[in-house]
């Protein structure tokens, strides 16, 4: 086993290291899978529906709903605010494929928003420019753990008649005036993709509401459109089920969430304030009135891709992961192509795209390794900016 704390000066330094949370886990994660190893119930079972309260209460919405991972939590979002073919759903440009995919999936169409160049989120003031006959639902990404303007979009929503649906996949725990992001609309999702900072030990996802109605054509949705008869289909649905297995690891782990979200916190905090002069650099911002939980810690590199992309490589060299999320905004992706959008047409997004890189982040990383990380990154910068 290795321990953390006694790891040599030099080794490797990865992006995420899943390892470390599992030692200090590994006997209640044990415990937990052994409990549902007994119970011999591996679908909509009692560790299921346990979690879902238990994370509902976490983020301060009256229901939650398990589904098989954080995309599907959208497709079935999207479903129930009544998206299908001919509607367009407002996306960020910038974000994670799936945001965009599980529009498209129902056969509805992406319109994509230039993004904040700050927070990396959604611009509030460019969502009203999008806005058709045809909009029906838009849907902040709360990018990298820092929540979207979700007051703004809310009442520009409310003004136009438009639904939204957060896509909390990498904000669990993110605080937005207080409030618990994820549970600030009328549904919100949630992915516990093993690299998430509350991820299972496979796929799954979560759908946080604080609507009965829409709880209950929820469940429905994701067990092929069924009732309390699960031989009798009301409307066409998915097979769409977070199993017990992934809601018993869960459960362990969101006993542990805030205290990990801290230390990312602590960490960000470090790094920025070791970054936040360093010339070529910019250190992530927070938004006023909120919690940043730091999924990714992501600065951005001046000068573009090129310079970006051999930084990136330079601390590869000296043994440090990092990754660029994400290296093409959505409108440029090779799957939306026949929406018809070109290079030029979200300067924000695509300036995002060539400048981000996100550096080691994970609740174990310890002090030193951040230390080695962020005096690598500014060596390897003032090689190529001087200064
Ligand atoms: C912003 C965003 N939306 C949606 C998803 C989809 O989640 P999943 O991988 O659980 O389907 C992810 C994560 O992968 C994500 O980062």
């Amino acid at each position: 086993m290795t321990d953390a704390n006694t790891k040599p000066a030099n080794q490797p330094i990865p992006m995420l290291d899943l390892r470390a949370q599992y030692a200090t886990l590994r006997a209640e994660i044990r415990a937990a899978l052994d409990e549902v190893l007994e119970s011999q119930q591996f679908i909509l079972g009692r560790q299921g529906l346990a979690l879902e309260k238990e994370l509902a209460g976490f983020c301060g919405a009256r229901f939650a709903v398990g589904v098989a991972s954080g995309t599907d939590a959208l497709i079935l979002a999207l479903h129930a605010a009544g998206v299908g073919p001919g509607d367009e759903v407002l996306v960020p440009a910038f974000t994670y494929i799936a945001t965009a995919d599980a529009v498209s999936l129902l056969g509805a169409k992406p319109v994509f928003v230039d993004i904040l160049p700050d927070t990396f989120n959604i611009d509030p003031a460019q969502i009203e420019t999008r806005i058709t006959s045809r909009t029906r639902v838009v849907v902040p990404v709360h990018l990298y753990g820092q929540p979207a303007e979700m007051d703004s979009i809310l009442a520009l929503a409310a003004r136009r008649g438009l639904r939204v649906i957060e896509d909390n996949a990498q904000a669990i725990g993110a605080k937005y005036k207080g409030r618990t992001t994820g549970a600030l609309a009328e549904m919100g999702s949630l992915s516990f993709f093993p690299t998430k900072n509350l991820g299972g030990y496979g796929d799954g996802g979560m759908i946080l509401t604080n609507s009965e109605d829409l709880e209950r054509r929820l469940r429905s949705l994701r067990f092929h459109g069924t009732g309390a008869n699960r031989y009798i289909s009301e409307e066409q649905g998915w097979n769409s089920r977070l199993d017990e297995m992934q809601a018993a690891v869960l459960r362990v782990k969101l006993r542990h969430l805030e205290k990990c979200n801290a230390a990312r916190q602590a960490h960000a905090a470090r790094y920025t304030s070791l970054l936040k002069d360093v010339p070529g650099i910019t250190a992530p911002a927070t938004a006023a009135g909120c919690a940043h939980v730091y999924h990714q810690y992501t600065v951005r590199i001046a000068g573009r891709g090129p310079v970006r992309d051999l930084v990136q490589k330079k601390l590869a060299a000296r043994g440090i992961a990092t990754t660029v999320y994400y290296p093409i905004p959505l409108h440029l992706q090779p799957m939306f192509a026949g929406l018809g959008y070109k290079a030029g047409d979200f300067p924000e997004a695509e300036r995002a795209a060539s400048e981000v890189l996100s550096l080691p982040m994970y609740p174990e990383l310890l002090p030193a390794q951040i230390e080695r990380v962020a005096q690598a990154l500014a060596a390897v910068v003032r090689e190529e900016f001087g200064g």
